[in-house]
């Protein structure tokens, strides 16, 4: 099903995971891409334009540059997403700056706007505080990255969210390539509660000198079939968001079960945030040797990432 020209989907946080949704619905609608540092933005214009550019040189898309870049508009306040149908929140995993963008949000959308929280962690019924009487077009979505490759995510249902809002976001996924699997609400709903805990474990099994980086992620690769390893995985989302999403689940879930490990703790202390930074429990870029991407053979021709 082809984009509408009703769909204007509006972005708020031009981070790590913000950008690669605005990559992947700018290369069919028109995107409205919200963030407050002019810094993120333009460096989120300059990850769109390489991101695409390969994936046009890879045959990945016929998507032209162009386009997408035309369907891409950049700001730094929030009332430029006034006419978006869809707005994704998508700022730094902390629950009580969420909150308050939330009710920013409330406040600017159109009445038959959806509002959707891409977060690793923080549940729907904390952010429903900011919606008033119109929780039920608050829902949440939880993009993998990069959206462009991984078109599968949560579709996240508040118990107030409307059957409308869910039809209307499930179509607008849909035209846009992108499948949905529907759960329900709880912190790290299904992802992430189960995510957390393995980089997490994953982490200390490499502090304890068990195994080092790379043969913890093989293991997880070669036997089980991951595509990524655990540690490659923590690294492509950013140590910080990493720490914050196990604190966050410390906060509305489990204290104990879910308190960062040291090597975490230690790493993001240092600077070491991962890809973003150019070293995490891997190193990036000239002259580095990055995880590798395992691919079965029942999985050739499938993406990858
Ligand atoms: N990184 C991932 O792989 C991933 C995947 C799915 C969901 N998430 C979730 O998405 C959210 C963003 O993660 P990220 O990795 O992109 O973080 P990030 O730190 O890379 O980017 C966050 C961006 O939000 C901006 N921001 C913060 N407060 C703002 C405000 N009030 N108004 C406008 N912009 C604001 C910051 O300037 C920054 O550019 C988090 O909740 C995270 O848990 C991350």
């Amino acid at each position: 099903m082809p984009a509408t020209d009703a769909d204007v989907v509006g972005v708020v946080g031009a981070g790590q995971i913000g950008r690669s949704v605005a990559h992947a619905f700018a290369e069919r609608s028109p995107v409205v891409l919200v963030d407050r540092d002019p810094a993120a933005v333009d460096d989120a214009i300059a990850a769109i334009r390489r991101a695409h550019m390969g994936r046009v040189l890879r045959g990945a898309t016929t998507v032209s540059l162009d386009t997408v870049m035309g369907n891409l508009r950049c700001a730094t306040g929030i009332r430029e997403l006034g006419k978006a149908t869809l707005m994704i929140e998508n700022i730094t995993e902390s629950p009580d700056d969420k909150l308050e963008l939330h009710r920013e949000l409330h406040r600017v959308a159109a009445a038959e706007a959806v509002i959707a929280a891409n977060t690793s962690a923080v549940p729907l019924a904390f952010l429903a505080g900011a919606h008033g009487d119109r929780t039920d077009r608050l829902l949440g979505l939880h993009f993998m990255m990069p959206v462009v490759e991984i078109r599968c995510l949560e579709l996240i249902r508040h118990p107030a969210t409307s059957p409308a809002a869910l039809t209307a976001t499930r179509d607008v996924l849909e035209r846009h390539g992108l499948s949905a699997v529907e759960v329900g609400d709880a912190p790290g709903f299904v992802s992430n509660r189960l995510l957390m805990l393995l980089v997490n474990e994953a982490a200390a099994v490499v502090r304890e000198g068990v195994a080092g980086a790379r043969e913890v992620d093989a293991v997880l690769q070669g036997c089980f079939g991951h595509r990524l390893g655990p540690l490659a995985t923590a690294d492509l989302i950013g140590l910080d968001t990493v720490v914050r999403s196990l604190q966050v689940l410390q906060r509305f879930g489990d204290p104990v079960k879910y308190a960062p490990d040291a090597a975490l703790l230690d790493l993001v202390a240092a600077g070491r945030l991962g890809r973003k930074s150019g070293i995490g429990f891997f190193a990036y870029g000239a002259g580095a040797s990055p995880p590798t991407t395992h691919r079965s053979e029942s999985d050739q021709g499938a993406h990858s990432r």
